[in-house]
């Protein structure tokens, strides 16, 4: 595995891999990974034959008063996880390579993909987003890139982005990997007290009987929203709700009645001040 610290370096060698007419794909994470991120990387391998791994705890993407200083980080280990999974490459740059002293470039997706959702109570996080991951998709231009529908608004925004700036990257996503009693795997799930891990779960299980519910024939969103509300209101009585909403799986915008477009379940929620989020497909 060949660690990249600089972005001449990593640019060198991702334009060489392709002029040996290589696929490279791009799995961006900030580090701390777990086997969500794991998936990530084996589903990579499988689609192309060089894997680039980022590591990059992105400043721009945490609003004032987030968790950037204590975001976990153990590069140790992350590095050992990589070498078992044969990844080609790991581009580890800091924060001064990648914003040096005059950066002053953002790149903001406009409108109801980020004005909604996460992007209400985490203002200017996905404009944080998608000015690394481009930034990323300059320097490596990877062929491909995988993301996890665990962030399932980030990859719609990304994948417009890349739509939207013709971009010639194909955008892959890998499902959900998660505990064994249904937690969404996250690097933040360590923050958690073993009180608020164990309501924690509810989450998904909440997800569960919507799904559920769906499947039983109930059309009408707002009745399916408030069943997954009052599940977590009665299970997980520590969970301050940040938004659980039933949306078009393409625009995210609210659905009334589900009807044969793609619809989706979205929930995030604070337990304690850990933010966590998670979603369910319903068709
Ligand atoms: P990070 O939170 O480290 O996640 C990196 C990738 O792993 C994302 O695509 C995310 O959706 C995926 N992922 C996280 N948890 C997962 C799980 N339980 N199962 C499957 N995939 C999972 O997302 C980011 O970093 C950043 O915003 C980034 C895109 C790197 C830009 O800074």
């Amino acid at each position: 595995m060949e660690i990249f610290y600089g972005i001449e370096d990593m640019g060198r060698f991702s334009r060489r891999q392709r002029s040996l007419g290589y696929n490279v794909a791009l799995v961006p994470t900030m580090g701390y990974l777990h086997e969500g991120h794991l998936s990530l990387i084996r589903l990579a391998r499988q689609i192309a034959e060089r894997v680039v791994v980022s590591i990059f705890v992105n400043p721009t993407q945490f609003g004032p008063g987030e968790d950037y200083n204590r975001y976990p980080r153990d590069l140790e280990r992350d590095q050992d996880l990589l070498r078992e999974e044969r990844i080609d490459c790991l581009f580890l740059p800091s924060a001064e390579e990648m914003y040096p002293e005059g950066h002053a470039t953002e790149v903001r997706i406009i409108g109801p993909l980020t004005d909604v959702l996460c992007g209400l109570s985490r203002s200017g996080h996905f404009a944080g987003v998608t000015t690394i991951v481009l930034k990323l998709f300059n320097i490596i231009r990877p062929t491909m890139a995988v993301l996890g529908q665990k962030d399932y608004q980030q990859s719609q925004v990304i994948k417009r982005m890349v739509q939207d700036l013709h971009l010639d990257i194909q955008i892959f996503t890998g499902p959900i990997v998660r505990e064994s009693d249904g937690l969404a795997m996250s690097s933040r799930n360590r923050y958690l007290t073993p009180g608020l891990r164990k309501q924690a779960r509810e989450l998904h299980a909440s997800l569960g009987l919507v799904k559920k519910k769906y499947d039983d024939g109930e059309r009408d969103a707002m009745k399916l929203r408030e069943v997954g509300v009052n599940y977590l209101r009665q299970l997980a009585p520590d969970c301050q709700l940040d938004y659980y909403e039933i949306v078009d799986r393409e625009t995210l915008r609210p659905l009334g009645r589900i009807g044969i477009e793609g619809a989706a379940a979205l929930v995030a929620a604070y337990f304690g001040e850990t933010r966590l989020i998670d979603n369910e497909m319903l068709i």
